[in-house]
Parts: structure tokens; C-alpha cells; sequence
């Protein structure tokens, strides 16, 4: 598929913001610093720019990898030795461009590295014809000579137009095979480094959801968070998110009846460091464009 160029433009205008956002948004991760007014602050920037969130921030400390952000009214700050990654997704009329980077308040130095040079190893590697398994050894490859483990069971993923799942799929190991990358194609490539165990195991902890049902709910609190869900149309949002009490009433009689579908915090062992690197990149006749650079 060879896309128009209104659709091109947009995912280069998301991608150009986002990159600016999330420079300024880690800019604020600093020693003792509020995590709340941090991911506050810096969703902000892009509403302010009159673009809206593909998802709502993840700032995801040490072991945990993904999908970790502020609850309400969190008061965690961050503090010397932390490794915060910091993914953010913008969208513009629903096309998405998502990046993340991570910041080292510690000594963790090549273990950031390990997952930024698996990133533009596999960015070389992206041209029509090549293999998302082939992506996939790249960055393991990278990461391995690093003397750290690629998290195997976190991957970059197609991004359509309000959905953060396309396809293709991009494995941070290698694999046989796999989607053949196509011109046209749009994906997120994100490497994930670790000093532990190299996979990641879902907390009891959940700050983010979507809507995979339209199916109306009758419970006051329940309609509440689907006011907030609604206009997400099927991206994700934040428990935060939600104004009013007896949230967590809501968000549970929606999980359980299938109408939103939760995203956990995600980690590897504890005492465990996971660094992140994360591009959005365009498939070109002879390579790509990184939107997000
Ligand atoms: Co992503």
C-alpha cells in the first residue's frame, strides 16, 4: 500500500511532536522530583499543541518494563539510581507515531545503550522484503554483545490508523520468518534491555485500559469511566484519568464483563534494571523515515 499524502503528513506531524514532547517530558525526570506532576505536565505539552495522546504516558521505574504511569494522586518521586523509561504515543486525527527513551539517574549507562543501539541496528535493517524475524536478530544481536538480555516476550507492533496493534509484529529476538515488510508499512520498533531475566511478568497492578465492546454499563460509577473510555475511540486511557470516586468499582465491573480489557504494569525480577529505546518509522522503496527522530 503506498499511502496518500494526507495520511503521510499526519504521521510526520505526530511524529515530529511527539519527538519534541518527549524530550521536554524527560527533561523533567530529575532526583526528587513529583512522578505525578511529570506525567501531568507533559501530557499536557501535547494537548496544548492541539494533538491528543495515543496513550496515556507510561514512566516505568527499574524492573518494571511498560505500562506502568501516575495513579491518582500518586506521591512517588524519582530518586537517585533510578532507570525511568518514559514511552509516549501522540496521535494526530488517529494516526500514531510512539517513542520512548530512557533516562538514567543511576550508573546505568550501557544498559541504555544496549537498548538504543539495538534500535538504530534494526532501523538499518528496515527495508521491503526483510523479515520481522530478521529485525528481531538485529536487536537481540546488539543487545547480547552488550552482555544483556533482549525482554523476548515485548515486541514493536504495527500502528493503523486508532489502533496501537497492527501489524507487523517486530520481536526483540530472533525468530524464523515472521511478517515480510512491505513499502508503506508503519511500525514502532522498541527494544527492551535487561539485567534480568528477559521476560516480563504482569503486576497486580493496573493503571491503564481500553474499550474492546460497546456494550453500555448500568452501574453510575461504570458509565463514568465509559465516559472516559468512549471518546478514546479503542486507544487507551488512564485510571487517572477518570474524575469522580468509586472508579476502581467501575474499572473492575468492566474487566469482568469484558467491556474494557486492563494492561497490568509489566516487569522482570525484582531488584532487575530494564532499559527501553523506541522508534516509529515509515517503510520507503529502499529503507524507511523515523518519524519520531
Ligand atoms: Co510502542
Amino acid at each position: 500500500m503506498i499511502m496518500d499524502d494526507v495520511v503521510y503528513d499526519a504521521y510526520r506531524e505526530a511524529g515530529a511532536l511527539a519527538r519534541r514532547v518527549l524530550r521536554r517530558g524527560a527533561g523533567l525526570v530529575k532526583e526528587g522530583a513529583g512522578l505525578l506532576e511529570m506525567v501531568e505536565a507533559t501530557e499536557a505539552m501535547v494537548t496544548e499543541e492541539g494533538a491528543l495522546l495515543a496513550f496515556p504516558l507510561n514512566v516505568s521505574f527499574n524492573e518494571a518494563a511498560a505500562h506502568d504511569t501516575a495513579m491518582p494522586g500518586d506521591e512517588r518521586t524519582f530518586a537517585r539510581g533510578d532507570l525511568v523509561k518514559v514511552d509516549l504515543g501522540v496521535q494526530i486525527d488517529g494516526y500514531i507515531a510512539d517513542t520512548a527513551m530512557t533516562v538514567d539517574l543511576g550508573d546505568h549507562a550501557p544498559l541504555v545503550e544496549a537498548s538504543r543501539a539495538a534500535l538504530e541496528a534494526a532501523i538499518a535493517a528496515v527495508r521491503p522484503g526483510v523479515t520481522a524475524g530478521e529485525l528481531g536478530a538485529a536487536i537481540q544481536a546488539a543487545i547480547e554483545e552488550r552482555g544483556y538480555k533482549p525482554v523476548a516476550n515485548l515486541t514493536g507492533h504495527g500502528l493503523d490508523r486508532y489502533n496501537l496493534h497492527g501489524k507487523p509484529t517486530i520481536p526483540n529476538v530472533a525468530m524464523s520468518g515472521g511478517a515480510v515488510i512491505e513499502e508503506g508499512m508503519v511500525f514502532a520498533i522498541e527494544p527492551f534491555a535487561t539485567t534480568g531475566s528477559g521476560k516480563v511478568v504482569e503486576a497486580a497492578r493496573v493503571e491503564i485500559y481500553r474499550q474492546v465492546a460497546a456494550r453500555p454499563a448500568r452501574l453510575p460509577s461504570a458509565k463514568r469511566v465509559l465516559e472516559t473510555a468512549r471518546p478514546r475511540r479503542g486507544l487507551p486511557f488512564a485510571r487517572r484519568w477518570v474524575p469522580g470516586d468509586k472508579v476502581e468499582i467501575g474499572l473492575a465491573t468492566l474487566v469482568r464483563t469484558g467491556i474494557l480489557h486492563p494492561f497490568p504494569v509489566l516487569h522482570d525480577v525484582p531488584g532487575s534494571f530494564v532499559s527501553q529505546a523506541e522508534h516509529t518509522l515509515i517503510v520507503t522503496a529502499d529503507g524507511c523515515e523515523v518519524t519520531t527522530r
